[in-house]
């Protein structure tokens, strides 16, 4: 991949008004990938549409970036929408669905009824807890879970510190155990979906869905399991996870290397498309985060994360506002198996990349850990440092 220079204000520019000019054009639909970079709304072919919260939590973005009140009432008016699924026992992606959306609203205002919500969708996403095999089930079965889950799992933990209920973190906090013991290996790259006998809590296999096979790398799901590990030390102090987000983001840096944006799994000997851009959406956040947990090692994950940002702000990935394109990012893949969101814009992979470079422009001490030098936002940086 070229070395392209990051400049974080023009490829928030263009990713703001690819999402004004989505909800403009689609009010109140909740997108969930393109076909030929046209999104699909409301339905998803393969699992409980679970991709409300991200166009939501880039609203939520914007209103901050720009302190305009349109933003502000599309935020919440798009977090309202979302609402009822605090309830929504189908599906293990509560924490998707709440953690960008009210819990962004939370963090800007919060009140008794963001807590509320926050609190009840952290009990909704516990529930779905297996106190035999100590894991959070996925929506396949009773018996599966996926490392997916590592980013679900952060709904409990704020539920938990709104609420004061230990019980909550103790179940996140074993969750991320099991998932650190049967969904990492020992080379520290992971496993996709693990099933257990639901009964005796035995570990059965591995499995995958989106990756290429059962003992290969999905670049997604290490990418998931690299930030949820480090969102994880972030409410725990654990050194365990910190040691496993650490290890997860080798993997991904050594796999990937100069390419920067992986492949939808780096053991599929003969993939088809050489990138899975939403993997490299979600690292790059991740990456950005621990940068900040990480001392001496900060740098490095900092400066790896603003390359691949540059990449995919470069015109191979990044959308044209002029032209037809409706996402943000390109060449990202929801399910190849399945034929879904092939090489298209997904919802994940749009916003990810944006809270990146939402993190990058609104944090100095991560610009200057990533050797980018002067400042955006001069007023965004007076209040982060009024707030820390
Ligand atoms: N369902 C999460 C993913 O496709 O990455």
């Amino acid at each position: 991949m070229p070395y392209r220079p990051l400049d974080i204000d023009s490829a928030l520019d263009v990713a703001q008004a690819q999402v004004d000019r989505l909800i403009t054009a689609h009010p109140g639909r909740v997108p969930v990938y393109t076909t030929r970079g046209h999104w699909v709304f409301d339905e998803d072919p393969w699992a409980p549409v679970w991709t409300a919260g991200f166009l939501t939590g880039q609203l939520w973005i914007f209103a901050e970036r720009t302190g305009d009140a349109r933003w502000h009432d599309a935020a919440r008016r798009y977090s309202l929408a979302l609402e009822q699924r605090k309830l929504d026992t189908g599906t293990h992606d509560i924490g998707f669905i709440f953690t960008p959306s009210w819990g962004r609203w939370h963090e800007l205002d919060p009140t008794a009824r963001t807590a509320e919500v926050l609190v009840q969708a952290g009990r909704t996403m516990a529930g779905r807890f297996n106190p035999n095999g100590r894991y959070l089930s996925t929506w396949v079965a009773a018996g599966s879970t996926f490392i997916d889950i590592m980013m679900n799992i952060e709904i409990i933990f704020r539920a938990a510190e709104i609420s004061g209920d230990a019980d909550l973190t103790r179940v996140a906090i074993q969750h991320a155990l099991t998932t650190r013991r049967f969904l990492v290996r020992g080379d520290a790259s992971t496993v996709h979906e693990g099933w257990f006998d639901p009964e005796s809590g035995e570990f059965l296999r591995a499995a995958t869905h989106q990756g290429y096979r059962a003992d290969s790398c999905w670049a997604r799901g290490l990418a998931w399991g690299l930030y949820g590990f480090s969102t994880t030390f972030a409410h725990t102090d654990d050194p365990r996870f910190l040691s496993t987000a650490e290890s997860l983001a080798r993997t991904y840096m050594e796999r990937t290397g100069d390419g920067l944006i992986p492949p939808n799994d780096w053991d599929d000997p003969h993939p088809v498309l050489a990138h899975e851009a939403s993997a490299a959406s979600i690292a790059a956040a991740g990456l950005l985060q621990l940068a900040a947990q990480a001392g001496t090692r900060g740098p490095e994950y900092a400066q790896y994360a603003v390359r691949i940002l540059g990449a995919l702000a470069g015109p191979e990935f990044l959308a044209d506002p002029a032209g037809d394109w409706e996402g943000v990012i390109r060449h990202a893949t929801y399910h190849a198996g399945h034929g879904i969101g092939v090489d298209e814009s997904v919802m994940w992979g749009d916003y990810y990349f944006t809270e990146a470079l939402w993190r990058l422009a609104s944090t100095p001490q991560l610009r200057s850990l990533a050797g980018l030098a002067g400042t955006t936002h001069p007023d965004t940086d007076t209040l982060q440092e009024t707030l820390s």
